[in-house]
Formats: structure tokens, C-alpha cells, sequence
């Protein structure tokens, strides 16, 4: 059709290319560090049911959404979006969403880079045989001694920031559908040991309890908020990345059915990294709510005592790097082709945006050991930017897409994006973009700063 754009970077090859990319950027730490330790923090049970009551109620709908945004406007999400106001006749502001998005996923780069260096560092302790027989202690200690050492974490940040600037300045494209394609499978296949071994422990029930048996009791008003905001950290929706991806997707796809797999890919692989921890958590008497260092300080415990554990925790730490690093690249991604669009060289842009970032991740190095009693509103740094970007700019971005496209764009354009004929499919997603989606990012907000709901 003569009205719509095309793209100047490229297409995918095929929508499998598509399914590997956005589940790449889906798949990362959110799935196998921040979920478990946000799970653990808000009790369990009910805080898992409110987020995937989120995946399905907000999560699938916003990321139809975002890809059909990009796919419509084939470019990065600015100028996409600034060319689907005019053409929906809106005001040209709606760019914000674009440049919010940047600016979101900038802030979480430069801490997203700084825990893929925990990772990092864990594959060399693992392969070097620190964890073998070693008690919960000695795995806690090593941990601690890696977060008090600013050189350590300057380390492996750095490095991680350089692996994900030489993918981004040689073009997507290359090379990371072939990861992802070797990557995930093997990912999956190694998390489902991980649960085989905890399911030798003595308190896996107890740990399938702690996921599964919500207890509504544990959850507070914020941690409804966090649930929310997870759902949209963890499928990298409401900042752009989705959308840049979508720019790429052929034509005649699905956004549904990609969409649906993509999220069920993703919910899959956490709900099985918090079926293998929880139960190593329980049968070594640690804390469920002991934060961001939980699975580096339950997991090793398991390699050093199972059969192969040298080989499984190396392995399971270097596909945690590089689960990270396929995110960490659609971070950066529309900051980077937005700097090429304005006629930056990709190096030279990838180079700025990954240097920017670096700086930045400097802060969070800091705050978990120099500044780590520099509170701002009773947060460190890294928390700060965590709860900033994951529970309000992604819901925001993701509440202004949803009105656009619901409530600005013509019903005819998103129809024929969608493609979904005139079955009830279009009915469902308009009516949950349009009302379900808005009414419930608008609630969880007022609840969670207690302007709705008892307590
Ligand atoms: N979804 C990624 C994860 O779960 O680790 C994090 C992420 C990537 C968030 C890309 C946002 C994004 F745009």
C-alpha cells in the first residue's frame, strides 16, 4: 500500500528472525535474577499472580501494540512515532513517547550492564572451581567481596559495555539471530536441569508453595506496582525496543500470535529460573527476600554440590551473559539508530550512546558499596533507577502507546495491521488497549501511593 512507510534499516528475514530477536531482548535478567529476587521480596505467591494476571491483561496487548507502532511506522521509535501522529492527524508531541523510551532505556542499560558483569565475574569463579562443596557462607562471602570492590564491578561492567557496543555497531542483523537461536534452546534446556536438581532437594515443594500458593496477605500496596512494572521490564515493553524490532517485521505476519509466543517464552523461562532457586533457597535456610544478589548467592551453592556442577554452572552463567547481552543490544538499539537517522556513522553512534551509558553504570557500581548510604527518597542509586524506570517510565510509555494507537490512530490502520479479519481477536485487543490497559496502569499508580484501596 502507497501510504505506508518503509524501512530504512533493513528487514527481518523471516518472522522466526523477528520471534528471535524481540524473545532475546524479552529474555534476560528480568527473567532469571530480577524475578526470582522481586518475587522473593514481596512474598510469593500472589505477587506471581498479580504479575502474570499483567502479562496477560497489559503485557500482550501493549507489545501487539508497540510492534504494530513500529511496523506502521518503520523507524525508530521518534521519528515513527512522529510520522504516525501526523498521519493519524495528532499532534506531533506524541514523539515523546519515543524519547522517553530512549532516555528509559539508557537508565537501564547503565545498571542492566553493571549486573551482567556479576554475571560475567560468575563464570569465571565457577570455572575456577570456587564454589566447589563451598556452604552458603563462602558463596555469600564471595558475593559480598565482588559488590565491595569497585574495581571488580568497574571490571566486568566495562567489559560486558564493550561485548554490547561491537554487536551494535556492526548491525543487528548479523549474528544475533544465530545466538539467540543456539541460545535460548540451550537456555531452556539448562534451567530445566536446574529444576530437576532442585526437585532432588528435600524442600522443593516448599518452594513450589512459595510460588504458586498466593497468600494475599504478603503483598502490599507497592508490591502490585512492582508486579506491573515487571511485566513490562521483563518483555522490554513501553521504551521503543519492541517497536524498533517491529520496524523490521515483514508485512503479512501475525502480531498476535508472535506476540503471544514471545510472552510465553518469556513467562516460561522465569517461572522456571524461580522453580529452580526457590527450593535451593528453602534447603539451605537462606532468605527469600535477601534482593539482587539472591540467585548469585543460591545458585552456586547448587553447582558446588551436584554431579557435573562445574560444568552445568559455567555453562548456565555464561548463557545468563549472553541472555543479557541480547537485551542489553535492544537497550541501545534506538538510541543508536535515532543517532544514525540523524546522520551519525553507526560506529561513531554506537560508540557515544555506549559510552554515555558506561559513565552512568559508574553510579550504580557505587551505590552497592562506596555510596551505598546515599539515599535519595530512602533509595540507593541503582534502586532508585530501578524502581524509576521498570515501575513508572516503561507503564507510562506503555499507557500513552495504548492511547494512541486505541483511541488516535484510524480503526482501519490497526486493523490492517493486525490483520486479524473481522474475528473476535481485534475485538478483544481494541478493547483492552482502549480501556483494560489505560484503567489498569492508572489504578495500580493510585493504589500504590495509597490514593485508592484501604490501608
Ligand atoms: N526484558 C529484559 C529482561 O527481562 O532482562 C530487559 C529489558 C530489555 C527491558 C529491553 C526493556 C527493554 F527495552
Amino acid at each position: 500500500m502507497s501510504n505506508k512507510a518503509t524501512s530504512i534499516h533493513g528487514l527481518w528475514t523471516s518472522r522466526w528472525a523477528f520471534i528471535l530477536a524481540a524473545t532475546g531482548s524479552a529474555v534476560g535478567l528480568g527473567n532469571i535474577w530480577k524475578f526470582p529476587y522481586i518475587t522473593g521480596e514481596n512474598g510469593g505467591g500472589a505477587f506471581v499472580l498479580v504479575y502474570l494476571a499483567c502479562i496477560v491483561i497489559i503485557g500482550i496487548p501493549i507489545m501487539m501494540t508497540e510492534v504494530l507502532l513500529g511496523r506502521r511506522g518503520r523507524s525508530t521509535p521518534i521519528n515513527a512515532m512522529k510520522r504516525l501522529a501526523v498521519e493519524a492527524g495528532a499532534h506531533k508531541a506524541w514523539q515523546i513517547i519515543g524519547w522517553s523510551g530512549m532516555l528509559a532505556g539508557f537508565l537501564i542499560l547503565s545498571f542492566y550492564s553493571v549486573i551482567a558483569g556479576w554475571a560475567l565475574s560468575y563464570i569465571l569463579a565457577t570455572v575456577s572451581g570456587t564454589f566447589a562443596d563451598a556452604s552458603p557462607e563462602v558463596v555469600g562471602e564471595h558475593f559480598g567481596a565482588l559488590l565491595g570492590s569497585p574495581g571488580s564491578l568497574l571490571f566486568w561492567h566495562t567489559l560486558f559495555m564493550v561485548m554490547t557496543i561491537v554487536v551494535v555497531l556492526r548491525g543487528v542483523e548479523h549474528g544475533l539471530e544465530k545466538a539467540v537461536r543456539f541460545l535460548m534452546p540451550t537456555l531452556f534446556i539448562l534451567l530445566l536441569v536446574m529444576v530437576g536438581y532442585s526437585m532432588s532437594m528435600g524442600e522443593f515443594m516448599r518452594g513450589v508453595e512459595f510460588l504458586f500458593k498466593p497468600d494475599f496477605d504478603k503483598i502490599t500496596q507497592e508490591g502490585i506496582l512492582i508486579a506491573m512494572g515487571h511485566a513490562f521490564f521483563t518483555l522490554s515493553l513501553g521504551m521503543g525496543a519492541i517497536m524498533i524490532y517491529g520496524a523490521y517485521l515483514p508485512e503479512n505476519t501475525s502480531i498476535a500470535k508472535t506476540s503471544i509466543v514471545i510472552a510465553g517464552a518469556d513467562t516460561l523461562v522465569a517461572l522456571l529460573a524461580g522453580l529452580a532457586i526457590f527450593p535451593i533457597v528453602f534447603s539451605n535456610g537462606l532468605e527469600p527476600g535477601a534482593g539482587p544478589g539472591l540467585i548469585f548467592q543460591t545458585l552456586p551453592i547448587a553447582f558446588g554440590q551436584m554431579p557435573g556442577g562445574l560444568f552445568f554452572g559455567t555453562l548456565f552463567f555464561i548463557l545468563l551473559s549472553f541472555a543479557a547481552w541480547t537485551s542489553a543490544i535492544s537497550l541501545i538499539e534506538p538510541a543508536v539508530t535515532w543517532l544514525v537517522e540523524r546522520g551519525f556513522t553507526r560506529m561513531k553512534a554506537s560508540v557515544l550512546a555506549g559510552a554515555i551509558t558506561w559513565v552512568f553504570g559508574i553510579g550504580t557500581i557505587l551505590s552497592f558499596n562506596l555510596m551505598s548510604d546515599v539515599k535519595i527518597f530512602d533509595k540507593t542509586f541503582f534502586d532508585l533507577l530501578d524502581y524509576l524506570t521498570a515501575n513508572i517510565m516503561l507503564p507510562l510509555g506503555g499507557f500513552a502507546m495504548a492511547i494512541f494507537a486505541a483511541w488516535l490512530m484510524p480503526r482501519i490502520v490497526t486493523k490492517d495491521e493486525l490483520g486479524m479479519g473481522d474475528g473476535p481477536g481485534y475485538a478483544i485487543w481494541s478493547f483492552l488497549v482502549k480501556y483494560i490497559t489505560p484503567i489498569g496502569v492508572i489504578f495500580v499508580f493510585l493504589y500504590a501511593i495509597g490514593l485508592i484501596g484501604e490501608k
